[in-house]
């Protein structure tokens, strides 16, 4: 099916917004909620027997995307970070006491920065560390974030020992003009290489990180691009939308503004991906991921469990997840905290002997549901009005008032119809999920709420 726009409603709705990886989002955190409320949340409400996502973040890289917006630093010094690394495995050794005994993990994953710029021997000890002092479930989900600029023999081979079943590669566009626009040179043929070697190594899960709305970006260079990621046939491809914050990250600065496709091209960039990929067929699914149909998560979004979290859509249902590392996240059912970003502060921290949490967030009951309502948004593309009255036990337009007519006025700009009771994001919708989500956002009339440096929707 061809997606087709009217750009001048598209461009109605193009404002700053959350991403919704977390409800409430990460720029609500206080700096009076930390390692304490994380250690008493974890003592009340044991949840013996529940698994549990973790995340190692692994900061360091050894050059500077122009593009990036990650938590990450440059180094060369290996010293410092071999120092750093270890600093990793005292955290998981000092968290690993709060837990309840009988939680195992089901899902780990080592992001970054560049988890591939440590040394091979370190991604075999990080995850035997967790193994452990965990356990992790026999079908865990074992996952690594890799710049194929940096993978090694070693790497490989320590990947397949360390037992990673899913990998994900830094990609972000083959052309060479948009590649030196942005500071990233990875050609085609060393993905494929990465991918092929990847595979003799056992990999069966590849996934492919592309960015759209980079700068020199062109529909036909675009094309291009997307027939050499259709090429290599990964199971998964992760289509982001370019966070443009200069004045967050500095080295956004050294893009050329004038070189970034306009908001309208911008929309032609993300259709006709998305027309692309489905006709290849691969499942759209969620604002921003698309999987082969035999990929599990593909079979979750048939089945309506797919679930999304800090790390994107999962097929694993609401688990808690615990973060290791500078700027890692937390997130349990009634609380999230996030470690220091700095990382001298991190590290200073973790030397004392103390959990380097920076600030945290304690959800209200009203946070939960509103929590609920936008992942199935975001994951099913429903408002389901019955469901959300029997959870807030009151009817929809006094629990949410004045919704019910924006929902109608989003309507007649057909991104949503109603069937029944129950509201659907329409296919032009489905680009606009950040947008509808935001209704139910308690939080973004609130000053702290609207001060957030949040990306465009569109
Ligand atoms: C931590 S990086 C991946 C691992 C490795 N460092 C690499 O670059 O290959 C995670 C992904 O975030 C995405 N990303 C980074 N900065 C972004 C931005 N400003 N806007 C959208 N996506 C971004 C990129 O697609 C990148 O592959
Ligand atoms: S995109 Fe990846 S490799 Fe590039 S700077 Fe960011 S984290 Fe490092």
């Amino acid at each position: 099916m061809k997606t087709c726009f009217d750009f001048d409603i598209v461009q109605k709705y193009d404002r700053p917004g959350p991403r919704y990886t977390s409800y409430p989002t990460a720029n609500l955190f206080r700096e009076d909620i930390g390692a304490e409320d994380l250690a008493r949340t974890l003592r009340e409400e044991p949840r013996i027997g529940e698994p549990l996502s973790l995340y190692v973040h692994a900061p360091f890289c050894k050059s500077l995307c122009w593009y990036c917006g990650c938590n990450m630093k440059v180094s060369h010094n290996r010293k410092l970070m071999d120092a750093h690394f270890d600093l990793i495995l005292d955290e998981i050794d000092m968290v690993r006491p709060l837990v309840h005994p009988s939680r195992k993990a089901a899902q780990v994953h080592l992001g970054g920065g560049t988890p591939n710029y440590l040394r091979p021997e370190q991604l075999v000890t990080v995850v035997e560390r967790l193994r452990e002092r965990f356990g992790f479930h026999d079908d865990a989900e074992i996952s690594i974030e890799i710049d194929p600029r940096l993978l090694s023999s070693a790497h490989l081979d320590a990947i397949a020992r360390a037992g990673f079943n899913r990998v994900s590669i830094g990609v972000q566009d083959f052309e060479p003009a948009v590649q030196k626009a942005i500071h990233r040179e990875n050609s085609y043929k060393m993905v494929r290489r990465c991918v092929n070697d990847l595979r003799a190594a056992g990999i069966q899960s590849v996934n492919m990180d592309l960015i759209y709305g980079l700068p020199l970006q062109t529909l036909n260079s675009f094309n291009r691009t997307l027939d050499q990621v259709l090429s290599l046939d990964p199971e998964r491809i992760a289509l982001f939308n370019f966070a443009y914050l200069p004045a967050l990250k500095p080295q956004m600065k050294l893009i050329k503004p004038e070189d970034l496709p306009t908001p309208r091209q911008k929309m032609e960039l993300l259709t006709t991906a998305v027309d692309r990929l489905e006709e290849s067929g691969m499942i759209f699914i969620g604002i921003d991921h698309f999987a082969h149909p035999k990929d599990p998560l593909s079979q979750a979004w048939r089945d309506q469990t797919l679930h999304r979290n800090f790390q994107g859509y999962t097929t694993h249902a609401g688990l808690e997840m615990l973060g290791f590392g500078m700027s890692a996240i937390s997130m349990m059912d009634g609380i999230y905290v996030q470690n220091h970003s700095k990382i001298t502060d991190w590290e200073k921290s973790v030397r004392q002997g103390h959990m380097p949490t920076a600030r945290g967030y304690v959800l209200s009951q009203d946070d939960k549901l509103r929590r609920g309502i936008i992942n199935r948004l975001m994951c099913r593309y429903t408002i389901d009005i019955p469901l959300i009255e029997s959870e807030v036990g009151e009817d929809f337009d006094t629990a949410f008032p004045g919704v019910t007519g924006a929902l109608t006025a989003m309507q007649a700009d057909g991104l949503i119809q109603k069937e029944g009771a129950v509201w659907r994001a329409t296919r032009p919708g489905r680009f606009l999920l950040r947008n509808i989500a935001m209704l139910f956002d308690h939080h973004l009339a609130r000053p702290q709420g609207r001060q957030a440096n949040f990306s465009r929707t569109v």
